[in-house]
């Protein structure tokens, strides 16, 4: 298929700059204060909570019109209520027929892997079961999901068919946001957070029953924690580890736990989905999806809809445009168009479980997210493009980027799959049949095949896992990508030169960041600007801080600009948040400046964390006062891999690769007739161009100290050459030392 370049650019095409793309987002947030606001369901308890919170700011209105609308709509959700009642919804699940065989082979063996179509109930009922036959009374049952929106949402449903709140017996933790409590006996949890969990106590002996859910995914924790959790097995014989998987990989995970582990498979209960190729290839996946859309929807047949979209933009303008197209139309039924993303604020999320008021069709617009973590009721059209975005190691930029790729054979089977929950679907492909057969991989490269490795490798060393190349993977990662991260984290100073944990690696495990910027907070307890820069982390790890308000663009703007400070956008992230504090962390001052109320208080909570592991790790808090000079020094000292220099107006090239890259419009660099020779980013992100991501001024002699190994001041030009072959050999030595460590290593541990 011709993916890529050809295929990117088509992306882009929706936005062809930074406007329509806010346009679009306006559209979106205007949605969700309105259609979306009547489809509110039981569950907003916890919603009209915060809302009274954030009292005054922006998404205080949007709730509000929800609770309007939901003593409107009360009658319906009852009404929904009283067609089963969740005892009888949890019995009708396929899973449920099986339920005793099921719990009796748990019992007798240490590890089973469960298998079982979308939506069997392996997630939301084995969690139970195992509760309710007392396997909680020697500890919690944990739950790992690859994805925190399934997380969350899913300890909602479950804590609802229990009848309690979610926190209590049943809670979820995701980074960032704990919601246990020390009733928990059912813990949803990210796998990461597990993974985490490992550092503190390696035996996870607080749990009595660990699921690995969704395996098939893949995800880069899941498969790390493959590795461990069998070790844990063997030294704990009281734990009980079920693995599942909604597809066939059964064999492979059966084999990875010794071949006698016994695969269970839950009887599905599916329809017939016929599936529709294209003839031809659709130019624009966009379009074609919109208009498949409204084809179906005018067609008179009843169904819910699910489309497929590689990303959050992709969804936004595809339910923009579906909303457009049919406004335009006389006598269009009615439509509840509902996007669902890892990005969208939760309470929007909720959205998609619940019934249409008035049985209005539903068109959810997701991305691969309903794949399999999520199951949707009703749908009977699908409509997949056969595209995903994935992470994977870029060498040409030298780190992740998020890319546009053709799906799996086994992807688009699952998402076909999606159509045959409730009855007999139909899935239309944008794609052609034999694309499917001749260009579509059989299944999804695994995550840890394809992307950096530093977090993983820092993790594993502090685990005491040295020898890295022969830990027990499912499916190795390339050698490259491995001596990749440790290069990346020697440079950072993590590891040594033969590739042990230093004493700043240790520190960095304990926090729950990227190394980088683990790094700066670590820096700067040095550098007297902690209280500074764990600001600015803080800031870094939530989404989107301002909004534009359609019709106020321009007063939104005008606000922003009052924050800026011209060399940094670190710094103007650090000077929103300071005046918000000056300001009581007042929810109406956000409000008034455009800033995301939500957001903030995300962002106080999260630095608190990141604070009680500064304590805890006696690392000083420290301001620099109004010397922010030495911020940006700080950001050097860990983005210096990320430098670029000036090469035209808003134009730079990385200093390392020499490609360019260049300064987003909505940067607060841009335009400010100033253009510093040397800056540092951190992330690029690839639409039509390569553009830096929060970008900060430096100076060069900075770069040279901080980054040594990659980077002279141009004294001379013998003395920049000589740095560079330093740093050359520097490099090809730490590999051949790391190597032949790794060897001695194995030989050692062979002769044991
Ligand atoms: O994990 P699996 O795909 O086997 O199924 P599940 O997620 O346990 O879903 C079982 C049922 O719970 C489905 O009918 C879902 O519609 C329902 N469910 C829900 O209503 N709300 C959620 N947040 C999750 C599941
Ligand atoms: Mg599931």
């Amino acid at each position: 298929m011709a993916v890529g370049a050809a295929r990117g650019s088509k992306v882009v095409r929706h936005y062809r700059d930074t406007e329509d793309r806010k346009k679009a987002q306006d559209k979106h947030w205007e949605l969700a204060g309105t259609q979306m606001g009547s489809l509110i369901g039981v569950a907003a308890k916890n919603e009209d909570r915060e809302a009274a919170d954030d009292e005054g700011g922006e998404d205080f209105r949007g709730n509000h019109q929800f609770k309007d609308h939901m003593s409107g709509e009360s009658e319906a959700v009852s009404e929904f209520a009283m067609e089963k009642s969740i005892k009888e919804q949890r019995e009708y699940l396929p899973v449920f027929a099986v339920r005793q065989k099921l719990l009796s082979v748990i019992r007798e063996n240490q590890v089973t892997i469960v298998v079982g179509e979308t939506g069997s109930g392996k997630t939301t009922q084995l969690t139970q079961y195992l509760y309710e036959e007392g396997f909680t009374k020697s500890g919690m049952i944990g739950c790992t999901q690859p994805r925190r929106v399934a997380a969350m949402s899913v300890a909602k449903r479950v804590a609802d068919e229990m009848g309690i709140e979610v926190g209590q017996e049943c809670g979820y933790a995701i980074r960032f946001e704990d919601c246990t409590s020390e009733n928990t006996v059912i813990k949803y949890m990210t796998d990461g957070i597990l993974l985490r969990e490992c550092l503190g106590d390696g035996d996870l002996d607080q749990y009595s029953a660990i699921i690995m859910d969704e395996a098939h995914e893949r995800s880069l924790n899941t498969d790390v924690l493959f590795g461990l959790l069998r070790d844990v097995v063997g030294r704990r014989s009281d734990l009980k580890l079920i693995v599942t998987s909604a597809t066939m990989d059964a064999e492979k995970f059966s084999l990875f736990f010794g071949g006698s582990t016994p695969c269970f498979t839950i009887p599905g209960r599916t329809f017939p989905v016929e599936i529709m190729h294209a003839k031809t290839a659709a130019e624009d996946y966009v379009d074609a999806a919109v208009k498949q859309a409204i084809t179906i929807h005018l067609g008179g047949s009843d169904g819910d809809m699910l489309i497929f979209m590689p990303g959050q933009e992709d969804i936004e303008v595809t339910c923009a445009l579906i909303k457009d197209k049919l406004s335009g139309l006389d006598e269009a039924p009615p439509l509840a168009v509902l996007p669902i993303y890892s990005q969208l604020p939760s309470d929007l999320q909720a959205k998609i479980f619940q019934r249409a008021p008035g049985g209005m069709r539903k068109v959810i617009v997701a991305t691969n997210i309903a794949e399999t973590s999520l199951t949707l009721d009703g749908i009977l059209f699908v409509i997949d493009p056969g595209y995903c975005k994935l992470k994977v190691y870029n060498p040409r930029i030298g780190m992740d980027a998020l890319q546009i790729f053709p799906v799996s054979q086994a992807s688009a089977n699952q998402r076909s799959g999606r159509a045959g929950r409730t009855g007999p679907g139909i899935c239309y492909r944008l794609y052609t049949e034999r694309q499917y057969k001749d260009e579509m991989l059989r299944a999804t490269v695994p995550e840890i095949q394809r992307t950096n490795l530093a977090n993983v490798v820092l993790l594993l060393k502090s685990l005491a896992v040295d020898d890295l190349l022969s830990f027990h993977f499912m499916d190795a990662p390339p050698q490259e990508n491995m001596l990749n991260s440790m290069f990346q984290l020697w440079t950072l100073k993590a590891l040594d030169n033969i590739g042990r944990l230093t004493d700043v690696g240790r520190k960095m495990v304990e926090f729950p960041l990227d190394p980088t910027l683990s790094k700066m907070v670590i820096t700067a307890v040095d550098m007297g600007c902690s209280d500074e820069v764990l600001t600015i982390v803080s800031m870094l790890s939530v989404p989107a801080i301002f909004f534009r308000p359609k019709g106020r663009e321009d007063e939104a703007d005008a606000r922003k600009e009052k924050f800026q400070v011209p060399e940094s956008d670190h710094l103007t992230l650090l000077n929103v948040y300071l005046q918000w504090r000056t300001h009581k962390y007042s929810a109406k001052w956000c409000a008034d400046n455009y800033v995301h109320a939500k957001a903030m208080k995300k962002v106080r909570e999260v630095r608190a964390q990141l604070k009680e592991i500064m304590a805890e790790q006696k690392m000083a808090i420290t301001s620099c006062g109004t010397e922010w000079d030495v911020v940006r020094q700080c950001i050097c000292s860990s983005y210096f891999h990320n430098a670029a220099r000036l090469k035209g107006i808003g134009e730079y090239v990385n200093v390392r690769t020499g490609i360019p890259c260049f300064l987003h419009p909505t940067s607060a660099l841009f335009g400010m007739g100033f253009m510093p020779d040397y800056v540092c980013y951190h992330e690029l992100i690839m639409t039509a161009k390569e553009y830096m991501q929060n970008v900060t001024a430096v100076d060069a002699v900075w770069l040279a100290e901080q980054g040594p190994m990659f980077y002279s001041v141009k004294e001379t030009r013998g003395s920049a050459i000589a740095k560079r072959l330093e740093s050359v050999r520097t490099l090809d030595e730490m590999e051949s030392e790391m190597k032949m460590a790794q060897k001695e290593m194995k030989k050692v541990k062979a002769e044991q």
